[in-house]
């Protein structure tokens, strides 16, 4: 099966061509430059972009492929959630597209991707050959697991059962992971998104240096709340203004806040992993890329036998190759396909 998968929930235009569990081509055009002078991404400009985008980015996606669009089998989009006026540019083109070719099209839920992005791996080139690695579906390793999802709009925890068959264990209630590292970045006057600028920052910097709570570490339930991790570096900053321009205590501070975030996930990640009896942790979304989240998830695991699998660096952020590799799992599975006259769902939770 050779299929189009396209995704614009958000900043990113993408488009990939996964051919029977290969990722052919990922192309992915970031719209970060545009939206940064806004502090956050306007959707109007982000529908804008896409538009302007997506064509040339399929284009390259099956240039990059050697696929034509006669060749194609089936197409994906993503269907929610995500900014409407944003996730209607590719599923419409998308919808179009399969239309044209008179070929399946399938909706996918954008956390659905991530939750299963780790299960796509990289298949190292033949030993003396001049190939380059190539990124193929790890569906064939699947084992129960509890997965953490860290974007910048949602933080959850999933108990994947069953390929396929998963249920939500919490989430947040407020803040996601990541809207707390671009807020409080946001705080300390660093560019949006400031999730992989506060990531290096906080290398040269001790993350015992100020004691930030830890909102819901000790609750029972699987929930997560930033908020009041953020209200506390905002009153903190108030309190210590000079400490901005201090680089070394701006380390310090970068350290300490992703130190505070990244207990509180690993903790209730790994509670979660032994409490439904699985042997295996993963983790996706934006956040993932966090070297800090990698490195103290790896050791936890590690300490009470779990297996990891991150999902790779270039997927943790949007991408239209999980979209992929998921809708093809889908239609292989026999997933119903959406009605000609379906609308995207920008609400679309993650049962
Ligand atoms: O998954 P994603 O690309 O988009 C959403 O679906 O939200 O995630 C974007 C989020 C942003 O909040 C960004 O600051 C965060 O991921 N992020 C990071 C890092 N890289 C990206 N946060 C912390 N450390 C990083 N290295
Ligand atoms: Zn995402």
């Amino acid at each position: 099966m050779t299929l189009l998968a396209l995704e614009t929930s958000c900043d990113e235009t993408s488009a990939a061509v996964v051919r029977n569990g290969v990722v052919l081509s990922n192309v992915v055009s970031s719209q970060i430059k545009l939206h940064a002078e806004y502090g956050g991404v306007v959707p109007e400009l982000a529908a804008r972009e896409h538009l302007k985008n997506l064509l040339p980015v399929a284009q390259s996606a099956l240039h990059d492929a050697g696929v034509s669009a006669r060749e194609l089998d089936a197409v994906a989009a993503t269907q929610g959630p995500g900014l409407a006026i944003a996730l209607l540019v590719g599923f419409k083109a998308g919808q179009a597209v399969a239309f044209a070719l008179n070929k399946p099209f399938i909706g996918i839920n954008h956390h659905e991707a991530h939750l299963y992005s780790p299960w796509i791996q990289r298949a190292d080139a033949a030993p003396g050959t001049a190939k380059p690695t190539r990124l193929i579906s790890g569906f064939a390793h699947f084992q129960p697991s509890v997965s953490l999802i860290v974007s910048g709009g949602h933080t959850l925890l999933v108990h994947i059962e069953s390929e396929l068959r998963h249920r939500v264990l919490g989430g947040t209630i407020d803040d996601a992971a990541g809207e707390c590292f671009d807020k409080t970045g946001k705080l300390m006057g660093l560019a949006y998104p400031a999730g992989p600028i506060i990531d290096r920052l906080a290398a040269g910097g001790n993350p015992a240096a100020h004691d930030f709570p830890r909102p819901l570490l000790h609750d029972a339930n699987d929930d997560f709340s930033f908020s009041g991790l953020k209200t506390s570096v905002r009153y903190f900053i108030r309190d210590h203004p000079a400490l901005l321009d201090d680089p070394q205590k701006l380390r310090d501070l970068c350290a300490s806040i992703q130190a505070a975030i990244v207990e509180v996930l690993v903790k209730k990640t790994i509670r979660a992993a032994k409490r439904e009896g699985v042997r295996c942790v993963t983790a996706s979304g934006g956040v993932s890329c966090n070297s800090r989240l990698r490195h103290e998830l790896e050791q936890a695991c590690q300490r009470h036998g779990l297996t990891l699998r991150l999902a790779e660096k270039g997927l943790c952020t949007d991408n239209a190759a999980m979209i992929g590799i998921l809708a093809e799992r889908k239609l292989l599975a026999k997933a119903p396909l959406p009605p000609l006259d379906a609308e995207v769902k920008p609400g679309w939770a993650l049962a």
